[in-house]
């Protein structure tokens, strides 16, 4: 059998990247973005969350910004959603592209969601039925600290492994995203967990994969790509590596989407990413106040890196 030789990336530096930011970030720059990014020939973006203001006062504009960009053609803009509140206030208005997160660990779902982890399980079926009712609804399903917790150390796979059985009984249309929340994640564990997944559900046509890494420990490229060998085609990554979940002390960046693009590229598998845009955004993004970006490429001369 050939292999595909593409991949896409969904850009989340509008949500998982812009929540780490304290200072806030204006909501036209938010837009100016996100705009940005789809002219650098992005597929999917994760634009904001649905969540409480409290908790992340920077994603309290998240309305504002999906209605500038609901315009954009041929591109999907998603939101997270932390519980069916979250979800309902977004189907409100009109945003049915929904990225529901739970965390395999019990301490890391306390601390970012305030609910135990079969608690956020009964709201992921309170939205499946919400979804269940609306056509094109589209659920990705991220499950943070598959692989490391930051209070629990490595997650045992059997506790994930049923997560995802459980989602699976649920009968519905759903995009799995494995996430390595702290970017403690090692190449040979993302593989063969991968591996292990998507061979238990090869057969079952609801199912898709994502990988979303973070780079703390300079290993989100490496386990990026040890997810594509396990046969994961879609990848979670920030422009300018921003990103970190800032209820999981010591977790950094997002894997720079820069970084995914200049790799694969290279490899011969195709993003449909025009890099020299994409770095025109990161550098839009670097420029903003208090951010803490990551990646490497990007530090590069530019003709050393597109061609
Ligand atoms: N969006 C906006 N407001 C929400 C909400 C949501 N998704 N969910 C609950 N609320 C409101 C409730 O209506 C309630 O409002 P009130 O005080 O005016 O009555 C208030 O928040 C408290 O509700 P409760 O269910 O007790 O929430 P909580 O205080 O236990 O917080 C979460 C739970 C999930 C809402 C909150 O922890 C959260 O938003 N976490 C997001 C974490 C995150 O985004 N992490 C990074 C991404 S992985
Ligand atoms: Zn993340």
């Amino acid at each position: 059998m050939t292999q595909q030789k593409e991949i896409q990336i969904v850009d989340v530096a509008p949500r998982d990247g812009f929540q780490a930011v304290k200072t806030q970030i204006p909501t036209a720059t938010k837009i100016q973005v996100s705009m940005a990014l789809a002219a650098a020939n992005f597929k999917r973006l994760e634009v904001g969350a649905f969540v409480s203001p409290k908790a992340i006062p920077q994603m309290a504009d998240t309305i504002n910004v999906h209605c500038a960009l609901s315009g954009l053609d041929k591109i999907r803009l998603s939101t997270l959603v932390p519980n069916a509140i979250g979800a309902k206030n977004a189907i409100d208005a009109h945003i049915f592209d929904l990225v529901f997160v739970l965390s395999a660990s019990e301490s890391h779902n306390q601390s970012n969601v305030k609910r135990s982890v079969s608690d956020s399980f009964s709201e992921l079926e309170k939205i499946v039925d919400m979804g269940r009712r609306i056509d094109g609804f589209q659920l990705r399903f991220n499950i943070a600290t598959v692989f490391d917790c930051p209070f629990e150390g490595r997650i045992p796979e059997q506790v994930v492994l049923d997560i995802i059985g459980q989602a699976v009984d649920l009968d519905f249309p759903i995009e799995f995203g494995l996430c390595d929340t702290t970017g403690r994640a090692f190449p040979d564990h993302v593989k063969s967990f991968c591996a292990k997944v998507i061979d238990q559900y090869r057969s079952n046509i609801n199912i898709g994969w994502a990988f979303h890494g973070h780079d703390t420990y300079g290993l989100g490229i490496a386990n990026a790509l040890y997810a594509y060998d396990a046969g994961v085609r879609v990848f979670d990554a920030a422009a300018a590596g921003l990103g970190g979940c800032p209820f999981a002390p010591g977790a950094s960046g997002n894997t720079a989407s820069e970084d995914l693009v200049f790799t694969f590229e290279n490899m011969g598998v195709a993003t449909g990413i025009d890099l020299d845009k994409l770095l025109d955004v990161a550098a839009l993004i670097e420029a903003l106040p208090d951010v803490d970006t990551g990646g490497h490429v990007r530090a590069l001369p530019r003709k050393r890196i597109c061609s």
